[in-house]
């Protein structure tokens, strides 16, 4: 079998080196670039987190200036984009309508292709991190069947993507700066999160030199699994199963038996064994979410705290260190925005678009880098002689 590591999930293995995201699971603690998630959450804006994980350094007031402006005059993509996505069945989930006009911009960015040269390589970023949010937005009008609305450039970043959303034709737009923020937020709280399934996926895919447009449709179509970025959908949607709080003893004993394959959505982390710093964070969002719209009580919101409060007091959750995730809350302030379940990863794919490619750019700009190939514990069947149809039993 030779001498290889028998390492099944990846759960002890470094894939790479990499300066872009520290996470410590056991204390709950998430840097990017030495920054604490908190921080850059309360303090700052997304293209700001956008620069320092791709430069490595908070911008300066002209950098950042110069950064927004070239992000928003991207924010346009191709009018023929707009006919792939007449080619979908009406009910396609976003995400299948995702996968397949993220990597058909592949096909609009040959000049990507020259991926050893860096002005190239930043062009292709700024490119996917301005027209992945307006892809995302078609997906949704398309989903709802109302027109496409083009990107206004004088918008910030999650005003103009709100505005995509849910401006409608004959009615004046008028944002609302506090649930863009917190829009933004949720933007801030999902943009990278070190060698994840979705981000390992991309560097794999752009370890063999890849279109990186490509590569980032390889990382949405792994996002999409209900136990990574699907997760914030499955949880809404479980939360709305159990409805009231009188079914939550029902839910936990389900997901403490051994022979029901249900789990609590919004729980649990392969990496955090303390409460994820980006599920506090998410918390406090949703209270101003809800009563910025005057949402008194939102029974989803009691279910989740409740079921919060059962879980951490419990042997079960206790002993394995399952505490809630960022997609626990994520889903109750997505909703509230108004958004449909079936966006939700959508928006996590906006948001985990400049991880992708941070750590894209990092693994292509390694001396290091080599083409990612992992080995196998080969257990099929020994050498044996073909045998002829009529001859086989
Ligand atoms: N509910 C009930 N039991 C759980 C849960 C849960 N949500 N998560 C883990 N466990 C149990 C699991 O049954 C196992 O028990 P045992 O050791 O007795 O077999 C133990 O805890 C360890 O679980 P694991 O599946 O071996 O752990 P993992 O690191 O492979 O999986 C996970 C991590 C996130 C996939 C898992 O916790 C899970 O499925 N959670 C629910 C889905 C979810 O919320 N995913 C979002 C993750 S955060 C955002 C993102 O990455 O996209």
């Amino acid at each position: 079998t030779g001498a290889f590591t028998y390492d099944p999930g990846f759960t002890s293995t470094a894939s790479c080196e990499s300066q872009i995201t520290y996470i410590d699971g056991d204390e709950g603690i998430l840097l990017h670039r030495g920054y604490p998630i908190e921080q850059l959450a309360e303090h700052g804006d997304f293209l700001e987190a956008c620069y320092l994980l791709l430069y490595g350094d908070l911008p300066t007031k002209s950098q950042k200036a110069d950064f927004d402006f070239r992000v928003t005059r991207h924010t346009m993509v191709h009018e023929q984009m707009s006919r792939f996505f007449t080619g979908f069945r009406r009910d396609a989930h976003p995400m299948a309508v995702m996968v397949g006009c993220v990597g058909a911009l592949s096909a609009f960015y040959h000049d990507s292709t020259d991926i050893s040269d860096p002005h190239q390589r930043m062009v292709a970023s700024i490119r996917m991190i301005a027209k992945i949010p307006t892809l995302a937005a078609m997906a949704y009008k398309y989903h709802i069947g109302q027109p496409f609305v083009y990107p206004r450039n004088n918008l910030d970043f999650a005003t103009n993507f709100l505005h995509m959303c849910f401006a409608v034709p004959c009615e004046e737009y008028v944002p609302n700066p506090v649930l863009a923020r917190a829009m933004d937020r949720i933007f801030i709280l999902h943009a990278d999160h070190e060698q994840n399934a979705s981000t390992s996926t991309v560097r794999l895919a752009g370890s063999s030199g890849a279109n990186p447009f490509a590569c980032i449709a390889a990382g949405i179509a792994c996002l999409w699994g209900p136990a990574h970025g699907g997760a914030n959908e499955a949880a809404l949607t479980m939360l709305g199963e159990i409805g009231t709080v009188d079914r939550i003893p029902e839910y936990i004993a389900r997901a403490k038996d051994k022979n029901d394959p249900f789990r609590l959505m919004g729980f649990g982390h392969r990496v955090y064994k303390n409460y994820d710093p980006r599920a506090k964070i998410m918390q406090q969002t949703t209270r101003e979410v809800l009563a910025e719209l005057g949402i008194k009580d939102d029974p989803l919101l009691d279910v989740a705290m409740e079921l919060e409060r059962i879980a951490l007091t419990d042997e079960y959750f206790i002993e394995k260190k399952l505490y809630p995730n960022v997609d626990f809350y994520s889903g109750i302030t997505l909703k509230a925005l108004g958004f449909p379940t079936t966006m939700f990863t959508v928006l996590f794919a906006v948001a985990r678009t400049v991880g992708w490619i941070a750590q894209w750019k990092e693994m292509i700009e390694d001396p290091h880098q080599k083409i990612g190939r992992p080995r196998q514990l080969y257990t099929g069947a020994t050498q044996r002689d073909y045998v002829n149809v009529e001859d086989r039993k």
